[in-house]
């Protein structure tokens, strides 16, 4: 067994920016109703042409930078997305071709948690010693499949990637420590885009119907979150022998500030240990944790040594963590 270490971090986020304000001219909503009942103030929107294989190949190509490895080194492309640039191929091909790597390259399908388990199954490779350097990227263009007519979907959510490269190292203080995910498939209709799939294939109708945009049960959701992503963070801490207080740093999903602030009371977590960034960027689904990832690292949030927790939750339902010495 390998170690699997995190060597580089990337991400790219859409110039455009859609306020709360922006929104009130589209649907029935305030910048109030919004700040305060997720913590949003403002999100980005791809538009011109910019689609996620485009928004993956540039945060990919931040994280291979940081890491100082080259496409033609990278042996895999697990790829993260609810928002693929067609039905197939696989987006990862087509990030594949736009970075230049020869790596064999597949999606991932766990909505919000799609670079949880992305990150996982990288994991796995690099631990059983199949690949050496694996680029886990979570990447979404949301605003194709908004409702924007829809009040309570359409102010959740934002474009953007990012992108980690996962390193095979004989060093095994460092590196991801374990994963663990979860799926409640019985909820499946929680949180989907109906139409467009084998079930509701493309018509007039189903486009009538508008079955082709993403639908959410928003309360039912909330709740399950919150228990989902205390529960999955309790249970990776005590199966390796640490509490709360070991860490030093909690990445959430990116859904709701009330779901994270509810989370970290759960776990009894101060502010200082808990990254929040969603007031910038809404929901962008699995490039939520990576676009983080990135900020934090930025930002001097994680030093040599120390114990990230990342915890995600999303529509299947779907839901995981990982733990992580930095
Ligand atoms: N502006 C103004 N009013 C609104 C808006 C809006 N944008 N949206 C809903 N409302 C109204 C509702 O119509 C309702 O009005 P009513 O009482 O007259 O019926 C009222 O506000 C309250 O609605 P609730 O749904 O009860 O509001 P809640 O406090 O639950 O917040 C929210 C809604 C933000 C969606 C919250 O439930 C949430 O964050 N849920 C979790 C979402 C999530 O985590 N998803 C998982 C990831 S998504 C994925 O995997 C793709």
């Amino acid at each position: 067994m390998y170690g699997a270490i995190i060597s580089g971090t990337g991400s790219y986020l859409p110039e455009k920016i859609l306020t709360n304000h922006d929104l009130e001219k589209i649907v029935e909503t305030s910048d109030e109703w919004i700040k305060t009942r997720t913590g949003i103030s403002e999100r980005r929107i791809a538009g011109n042409g910019i689609i996620t294989s485009d928004m993956a190949a540039a945060a990919a190509q931040q994280a291979m930078l940081t890491a100082g490895v080259s496409a033609d080194k990278v042996d895999l492309i697990v790829l993260a997305t609810v928002t693929p640039d067609m039905v197939f191929p696989a987006t990862a091909c087509i990030v594949q071709h736009k970075i230049g790597a020869r790596a064999a390259a597949f999606d991932v399908n766990a909505a919000c948690s799609g670079f949880v388990y992305a990150l996982s199954v990288a994991e796995q490779y690099i631990k059983a010693g199949s690949a050496k350097n694996v680029l886990v990227i979570g990447a979404e263009t949301y605003s194709t499949i908004l409702d924007w007519t829809d009040r309570n979907t359409c102010v959740l959510f934002g474009d953007g990637a990012g992108a980690v490269l996962l390193t095979q190292s004989t060093d095994k203080s460092r590196g991801i420590i374990s994963s663990r995910l979860y799926t409640d498939g019985s909820m499946s209709e929680t949180i989907c885009v109906p139409g467009g799939g084998a079930k509701y294939p493309c018509s007039l109708e189903s486009i009538e119907k508008r079955l082709h945009y993403m639908k959410m049960k928003g309360n039912e959701t909330f709740k399950v979150a919150v228990r989902s992503l205390t529960e999955s963070a309790q249970t990776i801490l005590q199966e390796n022998n640490y509490t709360t207080a070991d860490l030093d740093l909690f990445i959430p999903h990116q859904a709701n500030s009330r779901i994270i602030q509810s989370v970290a009371n759960y776990l009894s977590l101060p502010e200082e240990k808990l990254f929040c960034n969603i007031d910038k960027y809404g929901n962008t689904s699995a490039a939520s944790i990576p676009i983080a990832l990135d900020e934090a690292v930025a930002a001097g949030r994680l030093k040599p040594g120390n114990l990230l927790l990342v915890s995600a939750f999303g529509g299947g339902l779907t839901w995981g963590a990982s733990l992580i010495r930095w």
